[in-house]
């Protein structure tokens, strides 16, 4: 190619660019000119600089100054197209700007209605000496059943009532055959943390662990295959039932008030000797909370502690119950309906 050529060539490049970045009216036109005459890959510019190869030799540097000349004018051009678009958006937004116009309505977030009761009952329990701990949501079936003093054989280990997640052998007749194996599972109470706590720590031991279980129950009123527990546990030396009890009845007190009467019912768990279960008098009607009891000397044993040297006791209650007495809630399952309407009551 000759030099005058290519002098043409820059020519017509450099005023076609000039007419394409006056003529933009947008930021997106901008960049679709930018592309086609700056673009890196395959511009327009790009292209006439590489037929500067093709002029020749003598006449090289005189072309390269020309393109270098008619490069920096495409870049102030376009430079310029743009400085002007965003002046003329900024004018006409201020044009259509009213000062007096209130603004826009913030709402405010809220925390949900559980997570407000979890709130509380650390900060009672807290005032209580009681310091929150937590535990993994999915478990193994040791931590969930067998080192809560739960036979293999035992109604609660049945698959129809966990989340197991693994394929281990679980049924009564792999427990007959002697081939029963662990199985990692959703637990299905906060009772496992009990267990993690004891084994890395030495007594004495004052916590709570609130959290989610999962329960392959069918959604209605009162179940749902997810809830929260709030998981209790004293241990030291000479814990006796009467300060299960005294905690319990100060809970009540400070949860729903002076004047609320507690009732413990004998009853049987697996992992507390004696046990009992707990009611609040509440609304003209006794309200079962949950269970609780004095830690089992098998449990003791199993986390390593000498049930000869120190006792303890556990309690584990519904959160979803505590909340829904509180606030007067019916059914359980509008607490996990996420109809913000509902839950900005609370
Ligand atoms: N884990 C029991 C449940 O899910 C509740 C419970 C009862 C927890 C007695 C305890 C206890 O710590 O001592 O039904």
């Amino acid at each position: 190619m000759s030099l005058q050529q290519f002098l043409d060539d820059l020519d017509v490049l450099v005023t076609k660019a000039q007419q394409a970045f006056d003529s933009a009216v947008s930021l997106a036109d901008m960049e679709t000119s930018r592309i086609e005459f700056l673009g890196a890959k395959s511009g327009l510019l790009k292209s006439v600089q590489k037929q500067m190869g093709t002029v020749p030799g003598p006449e090289k540097p005189a072309a390269g100054k020309r393109f270098n000349e008619v490069k920096n004018a495409i870049e102030s051009a376009f430079d310029a197209a743009a400085q002007r678009l965003e002046t003329s958006a900024v004018e006409v937004a201020d044009e259509g700007f009213d000062a007096t116009l209130p603004g826009p309505k913030i709402s405010m977030g809220k925390i949900h209605p559980i997570s407000q009761t979890i709130l509380l009952l650390k900060d009672i329990m807290g005032r209580l000496g009681f310091t929150p701990v937590e535990g993994p949501e999915i478990e193994d079936s040791w931590h969930n059943f067998d080192a809560l003093n739960v036979p293999l054989a035992h109604p609660a280990r049945d698959p129809l009532d966990n989340f197991y997640l693994s394929n281990a052998k679980i049924f009564a007749s792999d427990l007959a055959a002697g081939t029963a194996s662990q199985a990692d599972m959703l637990r299905s109470q906060t009772s496992t943390v009990q267990v993690r706590m004891m084994q890395h720590n030495q007594p004495p031991l004052r916590i709570i662990s609130l959290g989610r279980v999962y329960r392959p129950d069918t959604a209605d009123e009162t179940h749902y295959p997810m809830f929260h527990q709030m998981e209790g546990l004293m241990v030291d030396k000479h814990v006796t039932m009467a300060d299960l009890k005294t905690v319990l009845r100060l809970f009540a007190t400070a949860y729903l008030g002076d004047s609320v009467p507690v009732r413990f019912r004998p009853s049987f768990f697996p992992f507390t000797e004696p046990s009992v279960e707990v009611d609040y008098f509440w609304n003209d009607r006794w309200v079962e909370f949950g269970g609780a009891g004095m830690v089992d000397p098998n449990v003791l044993t199993s986390v390593g502690y000498d049930p000869e040297q120190v006792t303890g006791f556990a309690f584990g209650l519904g959160v979803e119950r505590l909340c829904m007495i509180r606030h007067g809630i019916k059914d359980i399952r509008d607490l996990y309906t996420n109809d913000v309407r509902f839950l900005a009551q609370f």
